[in-house]
């Protein structure tokens, strides 16, 4: 391709380490689609001619069918998908081929290319969190009033309900559709037309072409055009948050599905088993859900240090961006599609969880709450005085319901017998009625919302 310059081809290291192809051909259907866009304009502002471009576009489309059939001569002297697709092209055309690449460099080229590609990769995301969004939310609408412990500190805090916990999750997960639909809008912006660096002297129509694939408009300025990779380190952000998200969940069901808590049974197509210990049912998928973000944060790390300091515009270092996003996005996709099963599939063990709801004095402020209301005592006090009951009962090696009233007032004389209903947790849940609190009533009303916005 530039053979004019150079008496000698590279050695075969330095072949080894400048190729791309053996990744970027991955974006092959997003070269197509660019170089037909390009000679569509081209040809519209008369710089090609139409029979050029006609055989352009015929022959472009050869070159898809045979890379679709797996019969494509891929060749890694050609270093990259774009010298790869435009020597075929002109192998199957002849003349015209070489007149494609007027007004353009494969430095606008492979920018436009890889736009187009992680903004399918911020659709896949979108459509992906969004199945499961239904996931927990029918998760949600099923358990909506069952009672179970509320964590902080993985200490038994307060009662909520498992629907709450669900819907918990649907608000994260809303936030990173939102990330990977804003980071789309801020990336559907064409470089092509930047050429190497500067634009180019030929009476090109870089928005006919940006219109053409879909862009909002072009960008507007070359250097940057061609130096930009925030694209993609916005979906590498975008894809970390919500594969933290992923990874949280994945932790609680490794929990949750332990012996020890049985708070939920995963399903057999979403567990293995051991080869040893004929009892066991590993929840494998939780646990590399759980890993995922190891990679996907890498790949985040990996090309901000590519990316630091390079000066503008286009380096070569910036085509070590591909593999890291083509892995984070392909690890993302199989993460949320693999959440989305065992969500769907795990079963809540509703009794193990009622049971563990009221335990570990879980309705302490229930009572601290009751001691304000009813006695009229400050906060501070009452949470003094519960205190000193729940040393009581842990002295007793009780709960606090199993208190006797004459222990109760031995604690403070005020106490009466109406104490024992706040410390149920049922009424506990009920009357937590605030907005965004976990009462039944008010789950209900979360998932209706979602139920809506998910259509
Ligand atoms: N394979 C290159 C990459 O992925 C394409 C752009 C090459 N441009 C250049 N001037 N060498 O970044």
């Amino acid at each position: 391709m530039w053979g004019g310059r150079f008496a000698e081809g590279p050695d075969a290291i330095m072949q080894a380490i400048n190729a791309s192809i053996g990744f970027d051909r991955r974006l092959y259907a997003q070269d197509i689609a660019g170089s037909r866009a390009h000679a569509a304009m081209l040809a519209a502002q008369g710089i090609l001619t139409d029979s050029d471009a006609q055989s352009i576009r015929e022959g472009l489309l050869t070159v898809l069918s045979e890379i679709e059939a797996g019969q494509f001569p891929f060749r890694v002297e050609l270093e990259d998908i774009h010298l790869n697709v435009e020597s075929r092209l002109t192998e199957i055309i002849g003349e015209a081929g070489k007149r494609l690449h007027t007004g353009r460099s494969r430095n606008d080229q492979v920018a436009v290319d890889f736009r187009l590609w992680v903004r399918d990769q911020c659709d896949a995301a979108i459509s992906g969190l969004t199945a499961l969004m239904r996931a927990f939310v029918a998760q949600a609408e099923a358990g909506a009033d069952w009672v179970m412990p509320g964590f902080t500190h993985l200490q038994t805090a307060q009662p909520v309900t498992w629907g709450h916990h669900m819907m918990a999750y649907v608000e994260m997960l809303a936030r990173d559709r939102s990330r990977f639909a804003d980071a789309r809008a801020r990336m559907n912006e064409c470089p092509l037309g930047a050429a190497a660096l500067a634009g180019t002297s030929f009476p090109i129509d870089r928005h006919r072409t940006a219109a053409e694939l879909g862009f909002d408009r072009p960008t507007a300025n070359s250097l940057d055009s061609v130096a930009d990779r925030d694209f993609a380190l916005e979906f590498l952000s975008a894809a970390a948050i919500c594969a933290m998200h992923l990874s949280r969940f994945a932790e609680e069901l490794v929990i949750w599905s332990s012996a020890q808590f049985r708070f939920v049974r995963l399903s057999d197509r979403w567990t293995t088993g051991s080869s040893i210990m004929p009892q066991k049912k590993n929840p494998d998928a939780a646990e590399l859900l759980r890993a995922k973000l190891g990679r996907i944060l890498g790949a985040n790390v990996a090309l901000f240090t590519v990316m630091k300091g390079l000066p503008l515009t286009y380096s070569k270092d910036m085509q070590e961006d591909k593999e890291q996003v083509f892995d984070a996005a392909d690890s993302l996709m199989l993460a949320l599609a693999a959440m989305t099963g065992m969500v769907g599939d795990m079963t809540a063990n509703r009794e193990v969880l009622a049971a563990a709801a009221g335990a570990g004095f879980s309705t302490a402020t229930d009572l601290a709450d009751w001691l304000v209301r009813a006695l009229g005592l400050p906060f501070r006090e009452a949470h003094h005085v519960t205190g000193a009951l729940v040393a009581l009962a842990e002295a007793k090696g009780c709960d606090l319901d199993e208190l006797s009233l004459s222990e109760m007032t031995s604690v403070h004389p005020g106490i009466t017998q109406e104490v024992y209903s706040v410390l149920g947790v049922e009424n506990s849940v009920r009357s937590r009625m605030s907005y965004g609190g976990t009462a039944p009533d008010r789950v209900r009303e979360q998932v209706a919302r979602w139920k809506t916005l998910l259509g």
